[in-house]
């Protein structure tokens, strides 16, 4: 297989959409698979971000972000806000049939629609080949009712996973085990 080709075999990955503000003040989402928490404390998140993206602007300019996710049964928003720049459509969101609320502590658009809706401040950024990867550091969490103890409850939420292509998948809930050490 060639090297070239890596980021197809790590796939299945979630998929977030992340959300931003443009320079003219509107809210866009794009849709990411190339995202990771990356710290307890200080509570900090990445995100990996081609400079082709609006979303790179608009983070860039505005120095914060959201990260939301969204359940299995709204893959179709997903893959609009994956595949349609806003550059191209500045209706994108509502083609998506999103809709947007103001984050808490920041005022980040939020995903109304997502089971859990994360503010960032970007307090990092570096270029890594094509892509930027920006540091936030968590300010806010929006997560109503996901978790059975300290874990995601699978009878509330289907997660949403990007296979590559134009392919997702969820998670089978029958599937999860305990292993003790
Ligand atoms: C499932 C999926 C995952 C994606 N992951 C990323 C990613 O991690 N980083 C990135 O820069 N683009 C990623 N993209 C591409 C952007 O979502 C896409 O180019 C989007 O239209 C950019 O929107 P914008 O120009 O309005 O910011 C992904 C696309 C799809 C469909």
């Amino acid at each position: 297989m060639p090297v070239e080709k890596f980021f197809s075999v790590v796939n299945p990955r979630m998929v977030a959409l992340i959300t931003s503000i443009s320079p003219d003040g509107k809210p866009n989402a794009m849709a990411a698979s190339w995202h990771s928490p990356l710290s307890h404390n200080p509570p900090l998140y990445g995100v990996s971000v081609s400079p082709r993206r609006a979303t790179h602007t608009n983070i860039t300019k505005n120095k914060v972000f959201g990260v939301n996710l969204l359940p299995f049964e709204l893959t179709k928003s997903i893959h609009i806000c994956g595949r349609i720049s806003s550059l191209r459509r500045e209706d994108k969101l509502e083609l998506a049939k999103l809709e947007i609320s103001e984050g808490p502590e920041l005022g980040v658009p939020l995903i109304s629609q997502a089971y859990v809706a994360i503010e960032c401040e970007v307090v990092d950024s570096r270029v890594f080949g094509d892509h930027t990867w920006f540091v936030g550091r968590v300010r806010s969490v929006l997560a109503e009712d996901v978790l059975k103890g300290d874990i995601i409850d699978l009878t509330k939420v289907k997660p949403s996973l990007y296979l590559g292509s134009e392919r997702y998948v969820t998670v089978d809930p029958e599937s999860e085990r305990e292993e003790v050490v």
